[in-house]
């Protein structure tokens, strides 16, 4: 067995309080982040109840920050579920590569940033279910 969900750390960020308003920032220091970030996306005007395509990686990792709103990370790595939510702007979930993720259930306004250790390329993606599980039964995946 590879990475797990367990792998999944929720990571509390930085966070200066002011009454001007507060502050958060992620930098690579191998605490809070542990990768150096090569691209970001975000997610965003998602009409209610909708659902994208879950998705894993070979070798990318990321770390999620819902900026506004909420939402819920759901994790599976072939053999557990695990669903995470994220609502403060303070708070990152790394994901590493090998674990099936699929962000669900946005709140209104509810928006999503991606802090990604890799460029995009299709190739890293792992899109179907049985082929997921069965490159990570092989070893194939972390
Ligand atoms: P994708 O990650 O496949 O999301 P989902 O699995 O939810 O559909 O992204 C959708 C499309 O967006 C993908 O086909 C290519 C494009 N895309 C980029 O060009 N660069 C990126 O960094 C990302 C995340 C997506």
């Amino acid at each position: 067995m590879g990475l797990s969900v367990d792998d999944c750390i929720l990571v509390e960020l930085p966070r200066l309080a002011d009454p001007r308003g507060s502050l958060t920032f992620v930098e690579y220091d191998g605490k809070s982040l542990p990768f150096p970030i090569r691209r970001a996306y975000w997610i965003y005007d998602v009409p209610g109840g909708e659902v994208r395509g879950g998705h894993a990686y070979r070798t990318l990792a990321e770390l999620f920050i819902a900026l506004s709103g909420s939402f819920v990370v759901m994790l599976d790595d072939g053999e557990c579920h695990r669903e995470v939510a994220l609502y403060r702007s303070y708070a990152g979930l790394y994901v590493p590569p090998g674990i099936w993720r699929e962000p669900v259930r946005f709140s209104t306004n509810g928006v999503c940033l991606v802090l990604a250790s890799l460029p995009y390329d299709e190739r890293d993606y792992i899109r179907d279910r049985d082929a997921f599980i069965s490159a990570k039964q092989s070893g194939e995946l972390p």
